[in-house]
């Protein structure tokens, strides 16, 4: 008999899974990760590993690990301005790597060969966890039961019945979703044809536009070498609150043609209303406190970090070396950026930084001026130079 640790939800495909195993022979342990918001509050958590153990797991662990996905996964994120293909701030693939290293450690604490996830074969999540699983701990077997044979609904519903296996009323529910604190995914149903708008039940974080208030509010986001918090308070608590209060004004909804891992293409909708403000107003802190050859250079990385995270390859050393990078950046990334929060939008509105390389002297255009006006004819004069030969041979090579 094997022992195999199983990331567990407490939904039915995995309740379904935990059974499966149970069934060909297996001891399982249940693992369930605490990752900060989710469709199920927190005092569901608990119910989650009663199920396991009713459904004759050998034990089932309640791992907390919100703040470890706030320093670890989520903050590195932040520095880099994590956003794939510009607009998804990466929630469900930021939460994969780290599920992956509590199947690890969880697996080394009850001497366990394989671990498992019930990721189907469509997916990204199962190239995150496998991926994840094999970069840190390649000795151990990963199991993907619903890859290996998947089940229909009906199959699903019929094996559930047969075996005792609570059907909830997740069944019901139109949609797939994923959520932690970084944000909520909704997919399938209705979404799959990408001209249907996504209806008003798709959301669960964002105000409709008729419930918004009619008021803007204002954030100040305080960053600390690139941390952030609001009135003195960061981590997974500010985040959570921060879902809360721009959610109420509609900021975060995300829709987007999507490009996964596996090669197709797939309709996303998201909710990322806390996300959403603290990348905008990280990157207005950023505008005022790099250089421009580091913004340029950043921008780029940037886009290869939310790739690499994307793609599964966290425990990569590009991404290592990318913190590095965004390590150095983040030294001067100290300030406060005041976001304004009205009908969907967050729109940094003012910003100010210790650091700041912004100089009012030069910019002004007002009596203060400090900028040498004569300097810039000298300077755009010798910056030509390649312009004028280039304009000589044109006016060569194109016969009148
Ligand atoms: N498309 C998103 C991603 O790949 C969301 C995935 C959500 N996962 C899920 N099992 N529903 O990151």
């Amino acid at each position: 008999m094997s022992r195999i640790v199983l990331a567990y939800s407490g939904g039915l495909d995995t309740s379904i899974l935990l059974k499966r195993l149970i069934l060909e022979g297996h001891e399982v342990v249940a693992m369930t990760a605490d990752l900060g918001e989710s469709d199920h509050p927190q005092i569901e958590l608990e119910a989650v590993r009663a199920k396991a153990l009713a459904l004759g797991a050998l034990d089932a662990v309640l791992i907390d690990a919100r703040e470890r996905f706030v320093e670890s996964f989520v903050t590195p994120a932040l520095h880099a301005n994590a956003l794939y293909e510009g607009l998804y701030p990466l929630s469900a693939s930021l939460s994969r790597p780290l599920i992956a290293a509590l199947l690890v450690e969880t697996a080394h604490a009850y001497d366990a060969g394989a671990v498992a996830h019930g990721c189907t074969g469509k997916g990204n999540d199962q190239v995150r966890i496998e991926l994840g699983v094999r970069a840190l701990a390649p000795h151990l077997t990963v199991r993907a039961p619903l890859r290996e044979q998947p089940m229909s609904r009906t199959d699903a519903i019929a094996f559930a019945r047969e075996q005792n296996v609570p059907i909830t009323h997740t069944l019901e529910k139109p949609y797939s979703i994923d959520a932690n604190l970084w944000g909520r995914s909704i997919e399938a149903g209705i979404l799959e044809d990408p001209w249907s708008a996504p209806p008003e039940d798709a959301f669960a974080w964002t105000a409709a536009p008729a419930d918004r208030p009619s008021a803007a509010e204002d954030v100040v986001i305080a960053f600390d070498a690139g941390k952030p918090s609001i009135d003195g308070t960061g981590g997974a608590g500010m985040i959570a609150a921060l879902n809360r209060i721009a959610g109420a004004h509609g900021v975060g909804r995300i829709d987007l043609i999507e490009d996964r891992v596996i090669g197709i293409k797939s309709r996303e909708v998201y909710e990322a209303p806390a996300a959403t403000v603290l990348v905008a107003a990280h990157k207005a802190l950023e505008r005022l406190a790099l250089s421009r050859d580091e913004l340029r250079f950043k921008a780029s990385a940037d886009q290869r970090y939310a790739e690499l995270a994307y793609d599964g390859l966290w425990y990569s050393p590009l991404r290592d070396a990318l913190d590095a990078f965004n390590a150095v950046t983040a030294q001067r990334v100290t300030g406060e950026v005041r976001m304004r929060l009205h009908h969907a939008t967050a729109v940094a509105t003012g910003v100010r930084s210790p650091f700041a390389l912004y100089d009012e002297g030069l910019a002004t255009y007002g009596k203060a001026d400090a900028f040498d006006h004569a300097a810039a004819d000298g300077f755009i004069r010798c910056y030509g130079l390649p312009l004028d030969r280039l304009a000589a041979l044109r006016s060569v090579a194109v016969p009148s």
